[in-house]
């Protein structure tokens, strides 16, 4: 691209797009690749957002050539594309994938992908770079990271990259993490590494620090002086599909609430950074996220649940149990709430109250600010009954926008104060939707920029936080929960013990 002289470099409305490069993914037959990260190469090309000079290429066992391939992914992309199917977008697309068939200890299909990929400088012109997604299970981790040392591939060059994206989770705990970090970071530099949490490509969460930091609205009441609680809630009507494997091992604690909803505190928590780039951003963040102090009360404040069978939306559905390749004994959650602090002068006192589910009534992730109530009401004590606390919500999904919930008068004669809501909705000021979280974190790593990805202090601050958990966890039953329900009664206890009570979203 010839520079414009009269564009200012640091403006990035203009569509930024990546250099010539290559993308491989390994784990490509999986779930996340065919769900999430071939349709999200669709919109990025439907969109433009891809190098002229580009290639797609799939590592897996599986006896593929590279039009079995292509037609896997085309299916893939069809089904899941987030934008309009344009067949030419995809034949253009088609022409630049390839697959590399073998397993991850084969040293011949690495040193076949290495090949494959010098021959793609020939043919497709993309320059040596290359960004590799690790889409496997965490175990395959070593294996495949050797390889990529052993064959050279994970070297970047003067005048040519190699990155390397990680799926959470990263590890199981702070000891595991701190091993795979050690590990992935003798094989790629430190900014070659992108630890995705997909959370942080949402449209919604970035919104979060344009609404505190671009405003002066919401942040001078934005801390404890005002704020009496925080909520965060990420519930899914979901139950855990064909993940038993996964999930067994994991439960809901490592899987979402030691990133997802912890990424999302750290986000509404941490103060103003210097500038809006990688390292100030994650600097903030780290710094909330060490300031985290779990419950001296686990018993109350540290709640475990599993679903047992129930209703949802008119269907009778299986409990945790009795899904498929669980263990009919298992003690895994699939509800976590916990009650945590932010010992900052900002939060000290204020009480973020995190939960997490499968199969609760609706699938909708939130982060709730409470507010005090005012110290004095001049009102008849009748009148103000169903006022309750001001409230600001940030709906990061689904209905994405925000929601202001203060008293006001019922029409009428008297001074009736009852609570209403003020709402915006992304799809009703703005005509362009919001790309998914994948479409936007791929194009990140091809194009370097690691603002919206965590890095190894966080990940290792956050298992900090999750591991004492775990530890009284361990071992214990989890509270049971119907499907179709809030969670276990213990977590209503939770905030009951301090005279509060979870919202219902
Ligand atoms: C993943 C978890 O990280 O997030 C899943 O592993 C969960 O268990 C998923 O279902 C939810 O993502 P989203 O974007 O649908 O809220």
């Amino acid at each position: 691209m010839i520079p414009n002289p009269l564009r200012d470099p640091r403006d990035r409305r203009l569509p930024r797009v990546p250099e010539p490069c290559a993308l491989v993914v390994f784990g490509i037959t999986g779930d996340l690749a065919r769900k999430k990260l071939l349709p999200a190469v669709y919109d990025l090309a439907n969109r433009g957002l891809l190098p002229t000079n580009f290639a797609l290429l799939g590592f897996a066992r599986r006896d593929w050539g590279d039009t079995e391939f292509a037609e896997l992914s085309r299916e893939a992309a069809r089904q899941y594309a987030r934008t309009p199917w344009r067949e030419e977008v995809w034949e253009q697309l088609a022409a630049d994938i390839t697959f590399v068939q073998g397993s991850f200890d084969d040293d011949n299909a690495f040193d076949q992908l290495a090949a494959t990929l010098d021959e793609l400088e020939g043919t497709h012109g993309i320059g040596g770079n290359a960004a590799f997604y690790l889409s496997i299970p965490p175990s395959m981790f070593p294996t495949v990271l050797k390889q990529m040392q052993r064959t050279g591939m994970a070297e970047s060059t003067p005048g040519r990259w190699r990155r390397v994206v990680v799926e959470k989770p990263f590890g199981e705990d702070l000891p595991s993490s701190r091993e795979l970090n050690a590990l992935v970071d003798s094989v790629f530099g430190p900014d070659d590494v992108f630890r995705i949490d997909h959370y942080l490509g949402k449209e919604t969460v970035q919104n979060l620090l344009a609404l505190r930091f671009a405003n002066t609205l919401f942040e001078p009441i934005w801390n404890g002086n005002h704020v009496d609680s925080v909520q965060i809630t990420m519930a899914e009507d979901v139950g855990i599909g064909g993940r038993a494997q996964f999930y067994e091992k994991t439960g809901a604690a490592r899987d979402v609430l030691q990133n997802h909803l912890l990424q999302l505190l750290a986000l509404t928590a941490m103060e103003e950074p210097v500038e809006f780039s990688a390292e100030e951003i994650r600097t903030e963040k780290l710094k909330i996220l060490r300031a985290i102090s779990v419950p001296e009360d686990m018993e109350t404040f540290a709640v475990r649940g599993q679903y047992e069978q129930g209703w949802l939306a008119g269907e009778r559905v299986k409990g945790y149990r009795q899904e498929e390749g669980v263990d009919p004994a298992s003690l895994t959650e699939t509800y976590a709430a916990v009650r945590l602090g932010v010992e900052t002068r900002r939060w000290a006192g204020v009480p973020f109250y995190l939960r997490t589910g499968k199969r609760l009534p609706r699938r909708v992730t939130e982060i709730a600010l409470v507010f005090k109530r005012a110290p004095h009401l001049p009102f008849a004590e009748t009148d103000t009954e169903e006022l309750g606390n001001n409230q600001l919500v940030v709906r990061v999904q689904p209905d994405e926008g925000v929601t202001l919930k203060f008293g006001s008068k019922v029409p009428g004669s008297v001074m009736e104060v009852r609570d209403v809501s003020m709402d915006f909705l992304y799809g009703e000021q703005f005509t362009e939707a919001s790309p998914e979280a994948y479409e936007r974190l791929l194009l990140d790593v091809l194009l370097g920029d690691a603002t919206l990805f965590p890095r190894n202090a966080e990940v290792e601050a956050s298992w900090a936080v999750i591991d004492p958990l775990e530890e009284f966890w361990a071992g214990t039953t989890p509270h049971p929960y119907r499907a179709g329900e809030w969670g276990p009664r213990a977590a209503d206890e939770m905030l009951a013990a301090e005279g509060r009570r979870w919202r219902r979203p």
